[in-house]
C-alpha cells in the first residue's frame, strides 16, 4: 500500500522552503531559536536567556528565566482585542441539542467574572485549585481565571473517584475546589458534587467549594463551604503578571511505582511550546476549524484543546460527549456541522467507531477535513489505514503524535506538509527534539533499523520542572535508570529511515484507551477489601482499548465467598478507590502467583498467560513453587 507523498505546497506553516533551514536553527542555536519561537507569545518583559538546565543531578530545568507574562492574558485578551469576534471555542452538548460559539470578546468576559468570583473566594498568586469539572465552557474559563491570577490548577478527570480526588487535593494542598453539580457523558449523568462531598471528608484544607450548576440537578450545599458560581460580567480583573517559570498548572499522572505523579509545568516555556507545535504540527490556519477531542482532565486537553489553540487564537471545538452517543456517527456529523477541518483524537475511539460499521459514514461526508491526528497510544495499521481511506478519504495528512503528560507538547510527529505517511509510525522529531535509543547497558544505538529505550538527550521549553513537592521522586523517575537523559519509559524502533516507531512501555505502566494507569496503583486499590490477600495486574491486548486490565488475585484462606463475589469485591474497590476508568477486564481468582524464592512476582510469567502465549513463559524452575503456573494456565483457560 503506497501512500499520497505531500503536496509541495508552501501555504503550509512548515514547508520544503523552510523545513531545513529551521531543523538547522534549532539544533546549532537552540537558544536563539527557541528565544526567537517565544516571540509568538505577548511579554510583558520579553526574556534574554533561553534554557538553563541540565539532566545531571541535581537536576534543574529553566527556560526564558527573566522572561515575565500572563498565560491568560496571551489565551484571551490579546485576541479579543485583535479578532474581538472571532470564536474562540464552540462548545457542543452531550445531547446534540446545543452548539455554542462564544467569540474572544465574550471569553473575556467570562474569564474576568471566573476570575472575580475566584478572588472573591480568597484565592491568592500560588494558590492551588482543583478542578473537577464536565466537559463545559466552564472548565475552560476556569482554567484560564486560574491562569489570570496567577493561581495553580490542577483539573482532575471526572472520571476519578473521590478517594482519587481526595488524594490529589492531599498531595497539591489546595484549597479551593471548582465543581459541577453533575456531569452528563453518553446520556449518564456523573455526580461531581456529591464526589467532592465525600472527597472533602478527608481534607479539611479545602476552604469553599464553587459549584457550576450546569444541569437543572438540585444538590446539597454545605453553608459557609460551598458556594454557587453566579458571574458576574461586570468584573475587570487585571492578568497578573508571573515569570515564566512561576508554575502555572500540575497534573497527576499514574506511574510504575506508588501514588500518582503531580506533574509541574510553569508558564513560558509550557505555552511557547503549546502554541508553536499545535500551530506548526495541525498547520493551524485563520480559518480553520480545529477540534480535538480530548477531556480537558488529560494533558491533550490542556495543551491541544485550551492552552495551545487559545495563545493561537484559533477556534477551539469543546465536546462534553462521547463518541457513540447517541449513535457511532456522532462526530462524523459534528464535523459536518461546524466544517472541521482539523480532527485530533485517540486510537481507541477510531477503533470503536471502526467496529461499529461503516454504515455510520452514511450520514456524513467530512469533506471540510483536511488533517488528522492520532494520540495517547500506538496506532495499529488497521485502525490507521481506516482513519485514512474511510473518514479522511484519501484527502487527508494524517500526524500521529507521540508525546506525554510530561513532555508538555508533541515531541515526535509527521509535518503535513513534509513526512511520507507511514501507517503506525510517529516519523520524526519536532525542531529541536533529539531523541535517542539506549540499550539496557544506557549505550545509545546508533545503527539503523534498530530498537531500545525511549530518551530525549536535550531539554525543550514544554518539559516538565519537577514532581510537585517531590523532586527527588522527578529526578529518580525520568533521570536515573539512564542518568543524564530524560527517559520516557517507552521503548521504540527506528526504521532504516531513521523514522520512530513507539512500541509501548517498558514499565509497570498501563495504557488503557490512552491512559496511564499504573499496575501498582491497581493492585493496591484491590487489595483493599480483606476478602483479598494479594493481586497481580497485567496489560493485555484489547481489540478497542488497545491494552485492557487482567487481574490475578489469591483469597484469603477461609474466605466465604464464591469466586464471582471475590470479582465482584475486586472490582468495587478499584471503581471506589481510583474510579470507573481503572476496572478490569478480566479477573482470575487463584491459588498463588508466581514468585521467585525472594517473593518478588514475575510479571513476565503473567503477561505472556494473559497474552495466551503459554509457549514464551519458558524456565520456571526458579520459582518457588513452580506448579503455580500450570495452575494459572488452568484457571485461564477454563474461564476463557
Ligand atoms: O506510551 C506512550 C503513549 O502514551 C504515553 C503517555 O501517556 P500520557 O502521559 O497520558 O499522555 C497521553 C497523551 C499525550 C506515552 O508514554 N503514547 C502517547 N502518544 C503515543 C503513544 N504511544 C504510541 N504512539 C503515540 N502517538
Amino acid at each position: 500500500m503506497s501512500y499520497p507523498k505531500p503536496i509541495d505546497d508552501q501555504s503550509y506553516f512548515i514547508n520544503s522552503s523552510n523545513y531545513q533551514n529551521l531543523l538547522t536553527q534549532a539544533s546549532k542555536n537552540p537558544d536563539a531559536f527557541w528565544l526567537s519561537m517565544a516571540k509568538r507569545l505577548n511579554w510583558i518583559q520579553f526574556p534574554t536567556r533561553g534554557g538553563n538546565w541540565t539532566f545531571d543531578k541535581p537536576v534543574s530545568i529553566k527556560w526564558f528565566e527573566d522572561g515575565v507574562l500572563n498565560v491568560c492574558a496571551n489565551c484571551v485578551d490579546r485576541h479579543a482585542l485583535e479578532t474581538p469576534d472571532k470564536t474562540a471555542i464552540i462548545w457542543v452538548n452531550d445531547a446534540g441539542t446545543t452548539t455554542t460559539p462564544i467569540s474572544y470578546t465574550q471569553l473575556l468576559k467570562e474569564v474576568n467574572a471566573m476570575a472575580g468570583a475566584l478572588k472573591n473566594l480568597g484565592v491568592q498568586k500560588g494558590d492551588r485549585v482543583i478542578i473537577y469539572m464536565p466537559m463545559i465552557p466552564e472548565i475552560a474559563y476556569a482554567m484560564l481565571a486560574c491562569a489570570r491570577i496567577g493561581a495553580i490548577h490542577s483539573v482532575v478527570f471526572g472520571g476519578f473517584s473521590p478517594e482519587s480526588l481526595s488524594g490529589r487535593i492531599q498531595d497539591c494542598n489546595a484549597k479551593v475546589v471548582i465543581t459541577a453539580n453533575e456531569g452528563v457523558r453518553g446520556g449518564k449523568s456523573i455526580p461531581l458534587k456529591a464526589n467532592v462531598d465525600q472527597a472533602l471528608l478527608q481534607t479539611p484544607q479545602v476552604e469553599k467549594v464553587l459549584v457550576i450548576n450546569s444541569t437543572s440537578l438540585n444538590v446539597p450545599m454545605v453553608a459557609g463551604r460551598d458556594r454557587f458560581y453566579t458571574p458576574d460580567h461586570t468584573k475587570i480583573v487585571a492578568p497578573e503578571p508571573m515569570n515564566a517559570e512561576d508554575p502555572l498548572f500540575i497534573l497527576y499522572t499514574s506511574g510504575s511505582t506508588g501514588k500518582p505523579k503531580g506533574v509541574l509545568h510553569t508558564s513560558g516555556g509550557y505555552l511557547t511550546y503549546a502554541s508553536l507545535t499545535h500551530q506548526w504540527i495541525f498547520d493551524v490556519q485563520q480559518d480553520d476549524i480545529y477540534w480535538c477531542t480530548a477531556d480537558a482532565g488529560w494533558i491533550t486537553g490542556h495543551s491541544y484543546v485550551v492552552y495551545g489553540p487559545l495563545a493561537n487564537g484559533a477556534t477551539t471545538v469543546m465536546f462534553e460527549g462521547i463518541p457513540n452517543y447517541p449513535n457511532p456517527d456522532r462526530l462524523w456529523k459534528i464535523i459536518d456541522e461546524l466544517k472541521v477541518s482539523i480532527f485530533y483524537t485517540a486510537p481507541t475511539a477510531i477503533r470503536s467507531l471502526m467496529q461499529a460499521g461503516d454504515e455510520w459514514l452514511e450520514t456524513s461526508s467530512r469533506k471540510s477535513l483536511r488533517i488528522l491526528g492520532s494520540v495517547g497510544e500506538p496506532i495499529n495499521q488497521e485502525a490507521w489505514e481506516w482513519y485514512f481511506h474511510q473518514i479522511g478519504q484519501e484527502n487527508c495528512r494524517i500526524v500521529d503524535t507521540w508525546w506525554q503528560t510530561e513532555t508538555g507538547g508533541i515531541l515526535i510527529t509527521p509535518l503535513a506538509g513534509i513526512h511520507n505517511l507511514k501507517p503506525g509510525s510517529a516519523t520524526q522529531p519536532f525542531f529541536g527534539i533529539h531523541p535517542a535509543l539506549l540499550d539496557e547497558h544506557g549505550y545509545e544505538i546508533d545503527t539503523y533499523p534498530c530498537e531500545g529505550n525511549l530518551v530525549i538527550k536535550t531539554s525543550w521549553p514544554g518539559q516538565m520542572r519537577t514532581v510537585y513537592g517531590d523532586h527527588r521522586r522527578f529526578e529518580e523517575t525520568y533521570f536515573s535508570q539512564f542518568p543524564e537523559y530524560y527517559f520516557s519509559g517507552d521503548g521504540a524502533r527506528r526504521d532504516a529511515d531513521g523514522d520512530y516507531w513507539i512500541t509501548g512501555r517498558v514499565d509497570d505502566v498501563l495504557n488503557v484507551s490512552g491512559h496511564r494507569l499504573g499496575t501498582a496503583e491497581i493492585e493496591t486499590a484491590a487489595t483493599i477489601d480483606h476478602a483479598i490477600v494479594e493481586t497481580a495486574v497485567v496489560g493485555f491486548p484489547h481489540s478497542i482499548k488497545g491494552e485492557g486490565i487482567m487481574v490475578f488475585a489469591i483469597a484469603g484462606a477461609h474466605s466465604p465467598h464464591s469466586d464471582e463475589e471475590l470479582k465482584a469485591i475486586i472490582k468495587r474497590t478499584i471503581r471506589t478507590q481510583i474510579g470507573p476508568i481503572a476496572s478490569p477486564d478480566a479477573i482470575y481468582i487463584v491459588k498463588g502467583l508466581p514468585k521467585t524464592r525472594s517473593g518478588k512476582i514475575m510479571r513476565r510469567i503473567l503477561r505472556c498467560i494473559a497474552k495466551g502465549e503459554f509457549e514464551k513463559i519458558g524456565d520456571v524452575s526458579t520459582l518457588a513453587d513452580p506448579s503455580i503456573v500450570e495452575h494459572i494456565i488452568e484457571v485461564f483457560s477454563a474461564k476463557k
